[in-house]
């Protein structure tokens, strides 16, 4: 069997908090937890959907993957090489396979470059391309994939609508052939009608290109139609995961029925079940060590409170972590 596209092993990311002089004699050090022991694989061609609350952790593992910031502890192979000791020559090399789109097309776009510029800068940091005419020819090529044209090229990023900028971001993705895309939220910021147009060009390239991605989202229902499996998270861990259709179908793990309650029913004679949460999200700083649902969670039992739940597998391929199912 061939080695997934990507492979996150006990992935975890620490925070520390109030790591002054002053604190730390004081004892008021606290360590936010913001992806605690996390473990994925994406195979290649594939879209994994993370899904969860907004300051789960969902972020966090999109920068640790992209080494962005450094983990705390865990492995991250990437084509089965393990990506934390590349040295940065190979980082270099890899940050080209590996991209990320960002949630805000206004901020991730530099105001005063041209299209142009911002297009053919990533060709001009890898040498993808030699000299003004080739350099033009790829970003003109790239402008069409994503469903924009020569009268765009030469104008600044205040000049377009946001679902136009998310294009452009996009294509600057693209630009240097990547084989992984992690979409931070790439749809969030966009009206809906424009939300399902972006989505349809995200599946489209992804057949043209063998693309996998790993797409974050906060809402079940915008990774529903993009996804082959889905990954709930719930304050730094993965507490539900499996195939989208069987996530959809039978959600297990309250939290994920929670988190069904805002998506709109496909087919009303079989409603998928539903929950609602009272309370606030738990903290991610200095948690207890029991399940971090517990204080929230209608079926908890005493031991939620002290025992981690491990994820353990309830069908083929469909993982929850929680003691009482
Ligand atoms: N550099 C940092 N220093 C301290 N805490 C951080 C840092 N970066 C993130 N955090 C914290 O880590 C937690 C997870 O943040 P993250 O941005 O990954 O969440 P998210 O799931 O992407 O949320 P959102 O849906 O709002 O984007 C949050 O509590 C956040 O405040
Ligand atoms: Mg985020």
């Amino acid at each position: 069997m061939t080695a997934p596209l990507l492979e996150v092993g006990n992935l975890t990311k620490y925070f520390t908090l109030n790591s002054d002089m002053v604190s730390r004699i004081a004892g008021k050090t606290k360590t936010l937890k913001a992806v605690d022991d996390i473990s994925f694989a994406i195979k290649a061609g594939e879209t994994l959907g993370l899904v969860g609350e907004s300051g789960c952790g969902k972020s966090t593992t999109g920068r640790l993957i992209t080494r962005l910031i450094e983990p705390t502890a865990g492995t991250i192979r990437l084509k089965g090489e393990d990506m934390l000791s590349f040295d940065n020559a190979r980082m270099r090399s890899v940050r080209k396979d590996v991209q990320l789109v960002f949630q805000d097309p206004y901020s991730s776009l530099n105001p005063r470059k041209t299209i142009m510029q911002i297009l053919a800068r990533p060709l001009e940091i890898h040498g993808l391309a030699d000299g003004w005419r080739a350099k033009r020819e790829r970003v003109l090529e790239l402008l069409n994939l994503v469903g924009l044209g020569v009268e765009h090229i030469d104008r600044y990023p205040h000049e377009f609508s946001g679902g136009q900028r998310q294009r452009i971001a996009i294509a600057r993705a693209l630009s240097v052939d990547p084989e992984l895309v992690i979409g931070d939220e790439p749809v969030s910021a966009l009206d809906v009608s424009v939300q399902a147009q972006i989505l349809n060009l995200l599946r489209e390239l992804q057949e043209k290109f063998s693309l996998t991605y790993l797409f974050i989202a906060h809402d079940l229902s915008v990774v529903r139609h993009i996804s082959d499996r889905v990954a709930v998270m719930y304050v730094g861990k993965i507490v539900e995961s499996g195939p989208v259709e069987e996530i959809f179908a039978r959600p297990q793990h309250p939290y994920t029925k929670a988190l069904m309650a805002a998506v709109p029913e496909a087919d009303p004679d079989k409603p998928a079940p539903k929950l609602t949460l009272h309370g606030e999200i738990a903290t991610p700083i200095d948690p207890p060590p029991g399940c971090r649902l517990c204080k929230r969670c209608p079926i908890a039992t005493p031991n939620c409170d002290t025992d981690p739940p491990p994820l353990r597998e309830v069908a083929p391929n469909h993982f929850v972590a929680c003691h009482n199912i």
